[in-house]
């Protein structure tokens, strides 16, 4: 038997053990990326690279593939490792093409998953499109009129033709839910024991209201006056007086009443005409409650000098990464804290505080809410949209009327036209986004995906008219799919070809990888750690009967 020492454990294993296979005897997790256990080792990407000292030398050695030898002295929880291993995923992400998430999906203020929504909206999935957009989206129905679309100021498909319509299809699926006079209402987790007082039932107090209600506290909102969204009304009737053919505010206000109904029903108390006085101490309220939100907008500021908060140029002073203001249990948010700000950002400054506030009161420190890790692939040449494009259906950019305003229109025509709409997505999200390996990695390595973005190639995608598709640009060239394709006889396989950072899995007589994998397709995607290999996604099989599609809705319509 062989001793070594990794990170200050002692083990014993037999002569040819592995020092991964070692690490695991004493529970020490190395990670690793190209290696697949039970198969032999291709020492390709260096993620699980350990220093190791042995008499006389130092050096740094893949674990997944060097053996043990006696007296072997190997650290993996380093800095030092730390940073090679941080090198290792660079260098992988330097010669990738693809972003984990789309860009739409980015730019929007409130992360709306695009993609996915298109996706169900295309699978004639009104149902789950509607439940993707409002566990995401309170307001989702006003946004769909009055936002300032960000999302498709950053869809690719606009630096090719036109962007797709997002804030429209996902707007039709909101008026979709009214028209059947239903509420879709997300479930809510058990109660938590925990009140959340809002002061003020405007769009980021109540957009608070629904994300919190959802985590299972208690929610009490607190208005001054008579209705919620006041100042939103007023505003609103203001602006649209003249009357302008852009927007009718009877529809607007129809959509808000639907859309605050709809979070009261979830199970937020609301107090209308009954304003938080300044007169009355903080200490008093918060026996009464866990947390308050000031989300008053100007009146924030009253409160807060009476309650000894801090005051900043624009309203009440927080971190602007939790929305905590210098008294631990006191939030603030909008334009409570902003001044003036853009409708979008009222709704994702109350998701982005629910979240502060939902971790301080679970786990006693406010959460940061923060993007999730993506690797970002930037402008995209001509020829790379062309073929995404080639990849989508042709269909042109075409306006979808709205249904509210228009009650003769007829609405399963409409929602044909929205599964069309939706085929323009050039589905730049990665396939494997919530699976993929890589991106853990990196994103637990703090791997910088632009350190090295020099050396990326070309978008490319093979796919030879058939469903199985490979795309070069997220392959790793780890042979995970190859030796999974040699367990299964009997078909024509993968190979490696190419040579260096070029090298990439090929298959024999330029067959399609579903002809070259057969019956292994499967079995290689999913040995794929990266979202280099999937399946083309099923055509869309829009279901346009209205009663149909409520029969078969599996999620709480009421
Ligand atoms: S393969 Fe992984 S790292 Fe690359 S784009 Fe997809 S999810 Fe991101
Ligand atoms: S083409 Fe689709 S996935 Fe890509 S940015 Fe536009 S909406 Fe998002
Ligand atoms: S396609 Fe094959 S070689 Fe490329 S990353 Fe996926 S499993 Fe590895
Ligand atoms: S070199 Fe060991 S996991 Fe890739």
């Amino acid at each position: 038997m062989y001793t070594v020492t990794i990170d200050g454990r002692q083990v014993s294993v037999p002569p040819g053990t592995t020092i991964l296979s070692a690490a695991e005897r004493v529970g020490i997790t190395i990670p690793t990326l190209c290696f697949w256990p039970g198969k032999p080792p291709q020492s390709s990407c260096f993620v699980c690279v350990v220093k190791v000292t042995a008499p006389g030398s130092s050096r740094f050695l893949p674990a997944c593939a060097a053996p043990v030898a006696d007296g072997m002295i190997i650290e993996s929880e380093t800095a030092e490792v730390h940073h090679l291993r941080r090198r290792a995923l660079e260098l992988l992400l330097g010669h990738h093409r693809g972003d984990c998430l789309a860009p739409c999906q980015l730019a929007c203020p409130v992360h709306l998953d695009v993609p996915i929504m298109l996706q169900q909206i295309r699978q004639g999935d009104f149902h789950g499109a509607l439940v993707t957009i409002k566990q995401e989206m309170a307001f989702a129905g006003l946004l769909g009129r009055l936002c300032n679309r960000p999302c498709e100021k950053a869809c690719r498909r606009s630096q090719f033709d036109q962007g797709v319509s997002i804030c429209t299809l996902k707007r039709l699926m909101v008026d979709w839910e009214l028209l059947q006079q239903a509420s879709f209402l997300p479930p809510v987790a058990p109660a938590t024991g925990k009140t959340v007082l809002i002061v003020g039932a405007g769009i980021t107090g109540l957009s608070a209201a629904w994300y919190l209600r959802q985590k299972g506290h208690h929610v009490i909102v607190r208005e001054s006056d008579s209705l919620p969204a006041a100042r939103f009304r007023k505003t609103l009737l203001e602006q649209t007086s003249p009357p302008s053919t852009e927007i009718d505010p009877q529809t607007i206000l129809r959509v808000l009443d639907h859309e605050v109904a709809t979070i009261l029903q979830l199970g937020v108390a609301i107090e209308l005409s009954r304003a938080v006085s300044p007169q009355e101490p903080l200490p008093s309220l918060l026996r009464e409650v866990d947390a308050v939100l000031l989300a008053c907008g100007g009146e924030a500021r009253e409160l807060a000098s009476a309650w000894n908060l801090e005051l900043g140029r624009d309203g009440v002073a927080v971190d602007r990464q939790t929305f905590q203001t210098r008294h631990p249990q006191v939030f603030a948010a909008g334009t409570a804290i902003r001044g003036k700000t853009s409708l979008v950002r009222k709704v994702a400054d109350g998701k982005e505080v629910a979240q502060a506030i939902d971790g301080f009161l679970v786990g006693n420190r406010p959460e940061k809410p923060a993007l999730p890790w993506s690797v970002r692939s930037g402008r995209w040449q001509e020829e790379e949209l062309r073929l995404l494009a080639a990849q989508t259906a042709f269909v042109e950019a075409a306006s979808l009327p709205d249904p509210l305003r228009n009650p003769q229109i007829d609405l399963s025509s409409l929602l044909e036209q929205a599964v069309q709409q939706a085929e323009r997505c050039f589905r730049c999200n990665c396939r494997a986004a919530s699976s993929c390996k890589l991106r853990q990695l990196a994103a637990q390595y703090g791997a910088d995906p632009n350190r090295y973005s020099s050396l990326r190639p070309p978008f490319s995608l093979i796919d030879r008219q058939s469903d199985v598709i490979y795309e070069p640009g997220k392959c790793i060239a780890c042979g995970r799919c190859v030796q999974a394709a040699e367990e299964v006889p009997g078909i024509l396989g993968i190979s490696f070809v190419g040579r260096g950072f070029d090298v990439r899995i090929g298959t024999p007589f330029d067959r399609s990888f579903a002809e070259a994998l057969g019956a292994a397709a499967d079995a290689c995607i999913a040995a794929c750690p990266t979202g280099a290999l999937y399946r083309r996604e099923v055509s869309s099989s829009p279901c346009s009967d209205l009663a149909e599609i409520r029969k078969s809705c599996s999620m709480g319509g009421t």
